[in-house]
């Protein structure tokens, strides 16, 4: 690579991914003029080792801190928890942990899971007309059995392939596969999209058709997660607030959410607020979730909130959140990351689907307690007391406060 000072301007650096790091941050600090100190800033390690950012990513320079907390009062199906969180935004632990003091009152959260199958998506463009109903329904099984060659450990664990269904997209003349796959602990992204590639290659032999993409879907509906509470109104009593009033407030609130897609975005922000630090303190593909999550709150064809909150005839505030969750607990950086390891011991080194139900949970909290703040007090009076110490931070670094 030609190091000269006048090409550092251009972001082209052909080879960068080949040096080694330090020498890629000389390059990234040239080309922005950063001071030794922003270099040094860039160029952190520590419980990822320089030779493990080097493997999970490439033109690595660095690694990233988040702070790392654990929200307290999880009682999920009967077991105490403590739930490791990365996240940099101040008011998500304490209101984590609040969320899951009110469940608690009424008995803590039931979480239940589907099976953990992921589906792949295979598109065809065929190129004449053919029955491919008559054809798939004969092949089903035959392509099935040829996608889960050499799964032997999946299949050995209860995996593997397990359904294909199609639809037909009239306008376009298409064809889409969907592969089910049982992927057991694993996230399963590759798996699926292995299999896919495989099954994809009998086609052509199948119908006169050409192969487009092979690729899971992030909208994994038939591997969910769902949480739920029953919180007797006492629990929301304060000297400020009766809690009969406040349970009123929040089921107001949800219906708010409800009929407006600008308050329900703002409201599944505060659910995922729960959810994404779970999944980056475990090491798993938080994009993946957030995809998924939104795709499902949209599912009936207009974006609605996530959770549901309703009184029922004893006054209790019922709460469910069901989300889809492809989460993994073997393989890739769930594995090798250090902290995710000590993140999942915390947990009690739980399977995926029991991991997956603990973050549906902790998404069920979060929202509860923004719900319960905004339908009180207001969310300000405890987000600016926390907010404090960011503040008083910037002061002493002499950062601007705007
Ligand atoms: C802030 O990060 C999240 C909230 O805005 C969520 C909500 O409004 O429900 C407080």
């Amino acid at each position: 690579m030609n190091s000269k000072d006048s090409d550092h301007l251009s972001s082209r650096l052909p080879g960068f991914y080949e040096l080694p790091i330090g020498e890629r941050v000389n390059l990234a600090k040239t080309f922005a003029s950063l001071s030794d100190n922003d270099a040094k800033n860039l160029s952190q390690f520590n419980t990822i080792s320089p030779e493990l950012a080097d493997v999970f990513i490439e033109n690595a320079i660095g690694t990233f801190s988040l702070p790392l907390g654990v929200a307290t009062n999880f009682l999920i199906n009967g077991e105490e928890v403590l739930i490791p969180m990365a996240v940099e935004e101040t008011s998500v632990l304490a209101a984590a942990s609040h969320g899951a003091k009110l469940a608690r009152q009424g008995g803590g959260f039931d979480a239940t899971s589907s099976e953990p199958v992921m589906t792949g998506q295979i598109q065809l463009f065929l190129k004449s007309h053919v029955d491919f109903d008559a054809i798939l329904v004969e092949h089903r099984q035959t392509l099935i059995d040829y996608a889960n060659r050499g799964q032997d450990r999946l299949l050995a664990r209860g995996g593997g392939a397990k359904a294909l269904s199609w639809r037909h997209i009239a306008e376009e003349n298409l064809l889409i596969l969907h592969l089910d796959i049982d992927t057991r602990d694993a996230m399963g992204a590759n798996i699926v999209n292995t299999m896919c590639e495989r099954v994809s290659g009998l086609m052509p032999e199948l119908f006169h058709c050409d192969i487009g993409l092979r690729i899971l879907t992030n909208l994994t509906d038939k591997r969910t997660a769902k949480a739920q509470c029953t919180i007797p109104p006492q629990a929301f009593d304060s000297k400020e607030f009766c809690g009969k009033e406040v349970v009123d407030r929040i089921e107001k609130a949800y219906r708010f959410a409800f009929h407006d897609v600008y308050r329900a975005t703002t409201h599944n922000k505060g659910v995922m607020n729960g959810i994404d630090p779970v999944v980056i303190a475990t090491g798993n593909d938080w994009r993946a979730i957030e995809a998924g999550a939104h795709a499902f709150a949209a599912r009936s064809g207009i974006y609605r909130p996530m959770t549901h909150w309703r009184i029922d005839g004893n006054g209790n505030l019922c709460g469910v959140l069901e989300l889809p969750m492809a989460v993994g607990t073997v393989g890739g950086v769930t594995k090798l990351h250090p902290t995710a390891q000590a993140a999942l011991k915390l947990l009690g080194n739980p399977n995926a689907r029991k991991l997956s139900e603990i973050m549906c949970c902790v998404g069920l909290a979060q929202n509860l307690s923004a719900l319960r703040a905004l339908a009180s007090e207001g969310i300000q009076k405890g987000h600016m007391s926390l907010h404090q110490k960011n503040l008083e931070m910037m002061k002493r670094q002499g950062a601007t406060r705007y």
